[in-house]
């Protein structure tokens, strides 16, 4: 590629998340700092959000729909316990057929519209034995084992710069405050080490042997490359699992997405609560910032 065509992609995506991001001010007036972004069986959380504005994904200039039963896919602006947010009810996955800049469009979106501290939350599949159906995790770190990088191409300067630092992705001062909310809450929220395949298939025993042989706690098919564009805009990132499963070869059954979508509803009040209570914590939590 040329460098005249490098720039021409790169403005071409930054004029895309802009027209995005100003038709979102335009209809939504609240000035979002945090924005959360729910998984598969998660979504109900954005009923929770106060004086919403819920815009369809497919309302919005640019913005990817997903083709996923159990992602909305819907914006929703508004507060919670007082503090402005942006939820993505829904996301779009890479074995859906989207592409690495779709896939991170919302991201990119997320940061134009002000968010500084993002959380990602996602159903996974428990490697770590030690979890159970239903175990809420904050991740700790991640492994990209999805083959590809959302930041990969042509780079624009307006987002951030070339190379960076992802030694904190998933920033230890957010954990700490949702490790500490949870104990609050009665309940130990676990932290482990996230691996991204990329899908659509679940895992075979043997894939899943290997991935704990690597460090893997948790397996899952999204998030990854979300987390790598906030780090690259500077987001602060605290992200959530939901081990919806175990995962391939752990007990001796198959996985099915109903078990995965009702695994996240079994666990949606302890889940809710977390959050309600994190949300104003974090939003307070300036050093983090
Ligand atoms: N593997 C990959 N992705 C998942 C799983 C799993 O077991 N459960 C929920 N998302």
């Amino acid at each position: 590629m040329t460098q005249t065509n490098n720039q021409s992609v790169t403005d071409d995506l930054h004029a895309r998340a802009l027209a995005a991001a100003a038709y979102i001010r335009s209809v939504a007036q609240h000035q979002p700092r945090l924005g959360l972004v729910l998984g598969s069986g998660l979504g109900d959380f954005a009923d929770h959000v106060q004086k919403a504005v819920a815009i369809p994904y497919s309302e919005i200039p640019n913005f990817p729909v997903s083709t996923v039963p159990g992602h909305s896919g819907r914006l929703v602006v508004g507060e919670i316990e007082g503090v402005p947010v942006v939820v993505m009810q829904g996301r779009v996955h890479a074995y859906e057929g989207y592409s690495m800049s779709e896939v991170t469009f919302p991201t990119r979106v997320l940061g134009l519209l002000g968010v500084k501290q993002l959380i990602v939350t996602n159903a996974a599949g428990g490697i770590n034995p030690d979890y159970g159906q239903g175990a809420i995790v904050a991740i700790s770190d991640h492994i990209n084992f999805t083959g590809r990088n959302s930041v990969a191409g042509p780079n624009e300067p307006r987002f951030g710069p070339r190379f960076f630092d992802m030694t904190h992705a998933y920033s230890p001062d957010l954990r700490r405050l949702a490790r500490k909310e949870a104990a609050t809450q009665g309940w130990k929220l676990e932290e482990g080490v996230y691996i991204a395949v990329f899908g659509p298939s679940y895992e075979t025993p043997a894939e899943i042997r290997a991935f704990r042989t690597l460090g893997a706690d948790l397996v899952g098919m999204s998030t990854v490359h979300e987390v790598i564009v906030a780090r690259h805009m500077g987001i602060d990132v605290l992200g959530l699992s939901v081990v919806t499963n175990m995962a391939a070869g752990v007990l001796d059954q198959p996985i099915n997405h109903e078990e995965v979508m009702e695994t996240g509803r079994r666990i949606a009040g302890q889940f809710t609560s977390l959050l309600t209570a994190l949300i104003p914590q974090l939003a307070n939590n300036t050093s983090a910032c």
